[in-house]
């Protein structure tokens, strides 16, 4: 049984195959931590609640007596504020009395095999109710009369543990919630690491590795999204663990909106560790009776390094996380207007783009911005969702059949969350932005953002998108998000509720997403904001694929991709061969490979010997399908850290194959002799390699490396080497 209580030792003990999770009940029903880390038999670990002699101005319970005991100091489970927990806290509630101290005792618990639902967020899901036990704790605050239940639903074939946090006013007076986070975990020290992944548009998810000092550390978001500049990814790895080795702990937040993701170290040399939605611009009103939902939080532990951490995500959200028809289909290799046409299209132009890509083997056809309203730059029409007839003459039914009579599937793009200041949406609902009463909101791109926190404005972009959509044979909606939150206010919030704006509007962008998802079971949606500025979980719940980066240089895709990899698996990575030239277009197509492939550039224009490429490269992605969607990655050489070449390695689940894929940045003499060993092979199996033709034991093309000298003559040229067994 994945999850146990002992009742002598009021003890919770959570293992999944990597890990082990002990929760106890102390005192005075003080719940805390008493270990997270590799899997031991026990359930329980003594001194590791009592150690306040390190205290600084100890304070401590008179109930308990002595300062043996100390909320200071404790590891406790889910810190709250303002009774002796003096560390960055999960949960602040600000009474009917004005004061904001909470304290959380243990009132009883439950577990269960299975997983509970939560409405209206997303959330990992099992596929077999056997899949994962759930552990509820209950805690209660006397004076304010706040319960909350902490969830831990442990997926032990998995090595995750997933946390989220329901709080419930049972009192008879309103409270406020001031933080409300997802999890928080105590570390009993602070030799660690903390990874994370910050970047900008075209530049998203770079790797960055500190060490954790004392004081607050961490990253967040405040711009309305996940974006691009922090993602809601964190690690916490031992001072020496790399890919291959070392304790590593990864937090991944299912939310697309403002969070948080911190690390405290305190003067006793402990680590704290929280994750979830940004207190900065949240506080949640809970009348009498009500409840507010946490996002959850996804934890993964493993001793075998950052390699099988990301390994261990990548796995869980293929089989846990995204969902639907397009989870286990194969994706259709596609063929983007954007970067080909940008605005400049009329149906005569795509079909003439789908019969050249048609040729080339391509699948579908994606007409990106620029088909709705008056739209021919992006000065206007968005939120104008009907179709531009003075391009699409005849209409969109017109184009999608030509496509389809093409033996293409179509594709269409569509930027629900946001309205044109120029766009007849606008003229009829001056209000339907999100703005601040008396204040010129700001514009990014010519756009405001549309204020989906309201039921009647998504009820009014809903029936836009249902009338083109179900009139129109879609087989593809790619969903854009291109601007961040600014002026975040509603017109219809009352002033007490303004502070709800930011969760209102990621729960009103879910609703339409799931509006989407659940009428149109078929369409494959691929999820957008500037490139990747909302690739998180939560996405991933609605999208089996999001675009990457707007950034499709092979060269810089590799440390998008590598960084993305973190705890994103290749089946959820847009990536595509466009025409941009720093390398040749096969170095772009083995780039583009490692994800879900497609092509972004005018198919009529390629030469002879790119068309030969193309054809080849179509090829390889339908027979290293399964290999590079569901097989294991392993990052061999990180551009992170070696400025000349990357390498990475795709394992098929059964071991009987694997890819190597090698691209050189920058020739270097000194590296002539480049020796890399690969990972994760079956040493006893045989492997012959396509390139070479010869033959060795896995063993030996782990343990002694293969040669990758000779591969490289110029800057940006890649090699793939394929090995099957023999
Ligand atoms: C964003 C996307 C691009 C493209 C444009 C269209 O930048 O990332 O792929 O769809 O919008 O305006």
């Amino acid at each position: 049984m994945p999850i146990i209580y002992d009742s002598k030792q009021k003890t919770f003990k959570l293992d999944t195959k990597t890990s082990s999770y002990i929760i106890h009940v102390y005192r005075e029903n003080y719940i805390v931590n008493l270990y997270y880390g590799a899997l031991i038999p026990d359930t329980f670990v003594s001194k590791r609640v009592e150690r306040s002699t390190n205290a600084s101005f100890s304070v401590a319970n008179p109930a308990i007596g002595g300062y043996d005991f100390s909320p200071d100091t404790a590891p406790i489970e889910y810190g709250c504020n303002g009774a002796a927990d003096f560390r960055i806290s999960a949960l602040s509630v600000r009474n009917s009395n004005g004061d904001s101290t909470t304290d959380l005792r243990y009132i009883g618990h439950s577990i269960y095999q299975g997983k509970p639902e939560l409405e209206g967020q997303p959330t990992s899901y099992l596929n077999d109710k056997s899949e994962a036990d759930t552990l509820e704790i209950y805690a209660e605050d006397k004076v304010t009369g706040v319960i909350v239940t902490l969830y831990y639903t442990v997926f032990a074939d998995q090595g995750v543990i997933t946390r989220r946090a329901k709080i419930h006013n049972s009192s008879e007076n309103p409270v406020k919630l001031e933080r409300a986070l997802s999890l928080c975990i105590d570390l009993p020290d602070m030799d660690y690491d903390l990874i994370t992944l910050y970047g900008r548009h075209n530049k998203e998810r770079t790797v960055e590795r500190r060490r954790l000092a004392h004081g607050i550390q961490g990253v967040e978001s405040k711009r309305g999204a996940s974006s691009h500049c922090q993602n809601p990814f964190a690690a916490i790895v031992k001072s020496g663990a790399n890919e291959e080795y070392g304790w590593c702990y990864g937090f991944n937040l299912v939310y697309s909106g403002n969070f948080t993701a911190m690390a405290e170290c305190d003067y006793n040399g402990t680590t704290r560790f929280i994750m979830g939605i940004n207190p900065t611009d949240f506080a949640w009103n809970l009348g009498a009776g009500e409840s507010f939902d946490t996002p959850e939080a996804v934890m993964v532990f493993t001793d075998k390094g950052i390699g099988e951490m990301s390994r261990i995500f990548h796995r869980f959200y293929n089989n846990n996380l995204v969902r639907g028809e397009w989870k286990s289909k194969k994706r259709p290799i596609l063929i983007n207007s954007w970067e080909a046409a940008y605005f400049d299209f009329d149906t005569k132009k795509l079909v003439d783009f789908a019969k050249a890509a048609k040729k080339l083997g391509v699948e579908m056809l994606v007409m990106d911005d620029g088909w709705f309203g008056k739209r021919n730059d992006d000065t206007s029409s968005l939120g104008d969702w009907y179709v531009n007839e003075k391009k699409l003459k005849g209409g969109l039914s017109k184009l999608v059949s030509q496509v389809h009579d093409e033996g293409l599937k179509f594709g269409i793009w569509y930027e629900p969350e946001m309205i044109s200041p120029d766009s007849d949406l606008f003229r009829a609902h001056p209000d339907w932005h999100v703005h601040v009463k008396g204040r010129e909101p700001m514009q990014g791109r010519q756009q405001y953002v549309l204020d989906v926190s309201r039921k009647d404005v998504r009820d009014g972009l809903w029936q836009m998108m249902y009338d083109v959509i179900s009139k129109n044979d879609i087989d593809y909606v790619k969903w854009d998000f291109n601007r961040n939150i600014t002026d975040a206010a509603s017109a219809i919030l009352p002033a007490e509720k303004q502070s709800e704006f930011f969760h209102r509007f990621v729960l009103g962008t879910y609703d339409i997403m799931n509006r989407l998802v659940t009428t149109f079971p078929n369409i494959l949606l691929e999820n957008c904001s500037g490139g990747g500025g909302r690739f998180d979980p939560a996405m991933l719940c609605f999208s089996p694929q999001i675009w990457c980066s707007d950034n499709t240089d092979a060269i810089e895709r590799l440390t998008i991709q590598f960084g993305t990899s973190m705890c994103y698996p290749a089946s959820t990575m847009g990536a595509h061969v466009s025409a941009c030239s720093r390398t040749g277009i096969a170095t772009r197509g083995n780039v583009a490979l490692w994800g879900t492939f497609g092509y972004e550039m005018d198919p009529r224009k390629l030469t002879k010997e790119e068309r030969d490429i193309v054809l080849t490269q179509v090829e390889e992605y339908h027979k290293y399908y399964n290999l590079i969607h569901y097989g294991d990655l392993y990052r061999l050489v990180s551009p992170f850290e070696n400025p000349y070449y990357a390498v990475w390695q795709f394992v098929s689940p059964d071991k009987k194959e694997a890819l190597v894929t090698k691209v050189t940045v920058k020739r270097d003499e000194i590296h002539r002799t480049f020796i890399v060993k690969l990972k994760g092979l079956d040493p006893e199996k045989l492997y012959k390699c396509d390139i070479t033709d010869e033959v060795y034991s896995g063993a030996a093309l782990m343990n002694a490396g293969i040669v990758l000298y000779n591969y490289a003559r110029n800057d940006g040229e890649s090699i793939k080497l394929y090995f099957s067994e023999v």
